[in-house]
């Protein structure tokens, strides 16, 4: 911006400062109270979150700048909410509680330690920290002014400053004592120069200026002080209900009896007409004015200042007490004298140690030098009145001012490096509106328009230089510069101050009325003052004829001119001066000898001395880098949680702070550097969100545009954005706060996903040892059991190899097992048929058991098979068993008719009709049994010839019959079965040779027969006959058979052959062929 050059500030006829650059009015404001933006705006920027709840932190954030009633309303909610201090920009508005909160305790001061700005709420610490980090990190000198009506508390804020440096430097390598030394110069200044007002119980009668020396570390090593306009009239006069200088009650109270001695003083403050006021000094006071004593004994002790030193001071206090009490009587030549027995200066002298005869002529005359002539004339009472008072509060006010000077002898650094900074601390009255308002209000008043002027040229310059170096263009604000306030009361020649002077210094006979004159005439014109004349005539009513007024920034007052010749003049009698130069009181001589004594030139008036000593103080603060803290009294009461609009508005008029917010205001609301800015808001676009890799000029921009601001909103500087309005910041912030949980929302869902994660992995670990260790058991048990198992197996196999041998603990289980199997097979394969002869092997062990079971197992199928036998076969068996008995190994055929079932008929059914017929005839004996029946061939005994007969078998006889043309049976043989000898062959052959015996003549030989079966009925007949021996087998190959009456008969020849036959052979002999 090529406009730095052409940037115009000019001041026009409303004494108001424009600024106006070449292309015409444009834009911006001048004057901010704008120190360090960034770190202020930082604050701003915590007023953001909280401005719903308890106001606005920041006025400049109040949407309605323009409107007090908004101001005050701001102030109203916090201070309700116990929350004293807010800011306007930079500046600190803090409103006196009353009341002790808890804002300043250790953990408080940790909080704004080496903390950012905007990092905490609005406090006086955050005002000390951030100037005292300028000053160490930056070197800039700081000072900080605190500003405000008697009991707005600025002595306090002024104490919390220095207490906040002394924690803030703990850490610090330094003289301790220093520290020490510079907060235990409050307890003394407030001492001899604070005293109980009507406004303030402790209001602080001086203005202080207190510079803290800081070495390049930041420790503090050393202190001085520039004390201002001690108001002296209290020493010999208070006005109702306030009181003396503290130190005299203190002294009173506090000092031991031999103190009080030595100093001639009894207990009583009512007995000092200095302090007999109508206040009434409650039990409680004093006893706190006795301990306040003890405190300054023990700050002087640390300030160092020796028993002979104190002995001093109070010497001289105490003589001011003895002052008071001198008395003026009416001579008889009209003059005044104190008479002879006066005590009082008797004690005066003897305390100041100076001669007291001497003390007290000077107190009653005056020497006079008028050309060359030195001329003494005696005093009136009143004008000795007047001179004692003069010397008493000389006496006061340059021993305060010795003691300022002893302080800072005490306060002096050992040395001063170059790298050594200062920090200043100004704690100055306010501006004052009484009714009735003297001299010392318009000091008082000059002093704060010369502050609100360094204010205006330090914040405007401020301003101006920054939106230089940012390249801002700016338009002009109509705002008011007291400057011309300050000229009407300092101009050379036409200054208030230089009538005054003159008036003072004018020969002839000055008076506060021809002083009102001069300045009527003289300054009627100006705008910022009125005389009793040329104000309306509502005014002049309440004006009185000795007073003028101007128009001070912060409103209208009204001086009496009474006693400012006096007061400006400030003369005390030579001859006291003098006096008091030979004061064996090494601090009062010193005191009155420095006075120049021997000049014969006018001292400089008082005012003229304080104006030089408040232009010394404007040089040092304007060479520093101010802070202010702006202190409001909420109420006349001294009471807590009370506030009086009138009266805090009255506050806000005079102490700039409407117009302070206006000029603030009146350009951009919040500024801050690129890099700041993108850091706070940077969530709230895509691009540059998290982060941004251009310039962060660039990134702000993209910021701007997604973010709608309008033109005239805001302007970019060279390194920092300017926003005009709160309320687009407001919106910014609203969207930032929205935004900030979505963020959090996001960092908290990563801060899970990683703490599951860890928590995961945790688990998994311990998971895994888990398995580690239950893997580890199972395979342990596991192992137990394939080796359990391999010696089972091995048992088993032993056991198996030795199955065979004894029984021995190896084999015993093997064995047990292979019994039980065996004993399972069994039971399921038992044989279940008489004739299934399969039966499982048993094992060695069991042989024995398994013949034994199987002997009883076939016994059980024997038994069964017997118990189921029907009689029929039962007989059979019987049948068959005698066949085997009788045949078996004896006749070949036995074999082949084991298989068949014995039968005891077979007949032809033809035959077996006959059979009955026979049975039922004649024949047949009755009682006879017939027990076998069957067909035969019967050989004749001589040629063999075959011819075919039936057999009947009765249980007595054999019956041989012919079936004779199968009509009937005619019976051939009845033959006695006892009395038959039978022969078979033992072959297969069915020959049956019977042998019939002699005595049966009638049969006439053997029989030859042959019977189809013959093992059957041979069986059958000998189960009846029971006579087996009847039956012969013989294995010859030939047999005789016997004709009738046992004569020899043919042979029987047997052969074997593959056809069976019976027949006659060639030889004559029957043939028998058996198959083999
Ligand atoms: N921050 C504060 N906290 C509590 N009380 C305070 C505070 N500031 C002032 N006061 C009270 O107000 C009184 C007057 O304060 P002071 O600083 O002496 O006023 P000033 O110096 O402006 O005349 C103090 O004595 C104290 O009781
Ligand atoms: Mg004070």
């Amino acid at each position: 911006m090529t406009q730095q050059d052409s940037v115009n500030v000019t001041e026009n006829a409303e004494s108001t400062v424009q600024v106006v650059d070449n292309t015409g009015p444009s834009l911006l404001a001048p004057g901010k109270g704008l120190l360090r933006p960034v770190s202020v705006a930082g604050a701003m920027e915590h007023a953001l979150q909280h401005r719903e709840r308890v106001g606005v932190q920041d006025f400049v954030l109040l949407e309605d700048y323009q409107s007090e009633a908004a101001f005050i309303d701001n102030l109203r909610k916090r201070f309700n909410e116990n929350i004293i201090y807010t800011y306007i920009g930079n500046v600190l508005i803090s409103v006196n509680p009353y009341k002790n909160l808890p804002i300043y305790t250790e953990e408080k001061i940790q909080q704004y330690y080496k903390k950012a700005f905007f990092e905490a709420p609005p406090h006086v610490f955050a005002i000390a920290d951030n100037a005292y980090r300028s000053l160490v990190y930056e070197h800039r000198e700081q000072c900080i002014l605190i500003s405000g009506e008697s009991g707005s508390g600025k002595t306090e804020a002024s104490k919390k400053v220095l207490e906040y440096i002394a924690a803030r430097t703990k850490h610090l390598r330094t003289v301790e004592t220093v520290k020490d030394k510079l907060l235990q110069t409050n307890p003394l200044l407030e001492a001899f120069g604070n005293a109980k007002t009507n406004r303030n119980d402790n209001s602080s009668r001086f203005g202080k200026y207190m510079d803290v020396q800081f070495n390049y570390e930041g420790a503090p090593v050393g202190g001085h002080i520039l004390n201002y306009l001690l108001e002296k009239s209290r020493v010999v006069s208070q006005m109702a209900g306030e009181r003396n200088f503290h130190i005299f009650y203190q002294l009173l109270a506090g000092a031991d009896q031999e103190m009080m001695n030595s100093l001639r003083l009894q207990g009583r403050p009512e007995a000092y007409k200095f302090c007999n006021t109508t206040d009434s000094h409650t039990q409680a006071s004093k006893i706190n004015d006795a301990d306040q004593f003890r405190t300054i004994r023990d700050a002087m002790k640390v300030i160092e200042i020796g028993e002979a030193e104190q002995a001093e001071i109070f010497q001289i206090v105490a003589s001011v007490l003895h002052l008071g009490n001198v008395k003026f009587v009416r001579n008889d030549k009209g003059n005044a004298e104190i008479l002879t027995h006066d005590a009082n200066s008797g004690n005066v002298a003897e305390l100041l140690k100076v001669d007291s005869t001497k003390l007290r002529s000077v107190l009653t005359s005056r020497t006079i030098e008028a050309r060359g002539d030195v001329v003494n004339t005696p005093l009136d009472v009143e004008q000795a009145q007047f001179a004692r008072d003069a010397l008493a509060k000389a006496i006061y006010d340059k021993h305060f001012s010795w003691l300022v000077k002893r302080l800072n002898a005490a306060l002096a650094p050992a040395q001063f490096g170059d790298r050594d900074s200062v920090f200043g601390i100004l704690d100055i009255y306010g501006f004052e509106i009484f009714p009735k308002n003297c001299f010392e209000q318009f000091c008082i008043n000059y002093c704060n328009e010369k502050l609100q002027q360094l204010f205006i040229q330090l914040t405007l310059k401020q301003e101006q230089e920054e939106y230089l170096r940012e390249g801002i263009e700016w338009e002009p604000v109509v705002y008011f510069n007291n400057i011309v306030i300050c000229d009407l009361i300092e101009a050379r020649h036409q200054g208030i101050i230089s009538i005054l002077d003159d008036e003072c210094l004018r020969p002839g006979d000055a008076t506060d009325y021809s002083l009102l004159e001069k300045l009527n005439q003289r300054l009627d014109k100006h705008k910022h003052y009125k005389s009793h004349r040329n104000v309306d005539t509502k005014t002049q009513k309440l004006m009185g004829r000795d007073e003028f007024c101007i128009v001070h920034y912060a409103g209208e007052v009204t001086y009496s001119v009474k006693t400012f010749l006096e007061k400006n003049n400030d003369l005390l009698f030579r001859d006291i001066q003098a006096l008091m130069a030979t004061s064996g009181n090494t601090i009062v001589e010193q005191c009155f000898k420095d006075a120049n004594l021997t000049s014969k030139k006018r001292p400089e008036t008082a005012i003229t001395q304080f104006k030089n000593s408040l232009n010394d103080l404007i040089k040092i603060l304007s060479s520093k880098e101010p802070s202010y803290i702006r202190c409001i009294k909420p109420n006349d009461f001294k009471m807590p949680m009370q506030m009086d609009d009138k009266l805090i508005s009255h506050q806000v008029k005079y102490l700039g702070l409407m117009e302070n917010l206006r000029v603030r205001r009146a350009g951009f609301a919040y500024r801050r550097t690129y890099e700041a800015f993108l850091e706070r808001y940077k969530c709230l676009c895509a691009e540059t969100w998290p982060v941004w890799r251009g310039p962060a000029s660039e990134g702000v921009r993209k910021l701007v545009e997604v973010m709608n601001y309008e033109r005239e909103e805001y302007r970019m500087g060279n390194t920092k954005i300017f926003i005009r309005f709160p309320k687009t910041l407001f919106e910014t912030e609203d969207a930032y706060q929205i935004k900030k949980n979505d963020i959090a929302t996001i960092i908290q869902s990563r801060w899970r996903g990683y703490w599951q994660r860890k928590q995961y992995l945790k688990m998994r670990a311990a998971a895994i040892i888990i398995q580690k260790w239950v893997r580890r058991f199972l395979a342990q048990r596991l192992l137990a059991r394939r080796k359990k198992a391999a010696e089972v197996i091995r048992a088993f196999i032993k056991g198996f190899i030795t199955r065979n041998g004894p029984e021995t603990p190896e084999n015993r289980r093997f064995l047990g097992i292979a019994k039980v199997h065996w004993l399972k097979r069994l039971a399921t394969r038992l044989p279940t048929k008489i004739l299934d002869l399969s039966w499982p092997v048993p094992p060695a062990t069991c042989q024995e058991a398994s013949k034994e079971l199987q002997r009883l197992h076939r016994a059980l199928l024997s038994r069964k098979y017997r118990l189921a036998l029907s009689p029929e076969n039962k007989k059979q068996f019987e049948l068959k068993v005698l066949a085997e008995k009788m045949f078996k190994g004896h006749k070949n055929s036995y074999p082949a008719s084991v298989r068949n079932r014995f039968v005891v008929d077979r007949l032809s059914s033809e035959l077996q009709v006959l059979r009955g017929t026979f049975m039922a005839s004649a024949a047949w004996p009755t009682g006879e049994k017939l027990i076998y029946s069957s067909e035969a061939i019967k050989y004749d005994r001589r040629g063999y010839k075959p011819r075919e007969r039936a057999l009947l078998a009765s249980d007595k006889a054999l019956y041989v019959l012919d079936a004779a043309g199968r009509k009937t049976f005619k019976l051939k043989h009845r033959l006695p079965l006892e009395k038959l000898r039978v022969i078979v062959t033992n072959e297969t052959d069915s020959l049956v040779l019977i042998k019939i015996p002699q005595e049966l003549k009638k049969d006439k030989g053997d029989l030859i027969i042959s019977v189809p079966e013959l093992i059957e009925s041979l069986t059958i007949v000998t189960d009846y006959t029971k006579k087996p021996e009847l039956i012969e087998i013989v294995d010859t190959r030939t047999i005789a058979h016997n004709l009738v009456n046992g004569k020899q008969g043919g042979t029987i020849e047997v052969i074997n052959g593959p056809q069976p036959a019976i027949q006659r052979a060639k030889s004559g002999n029957l043939l028998v062929v058996a198959s083999p």
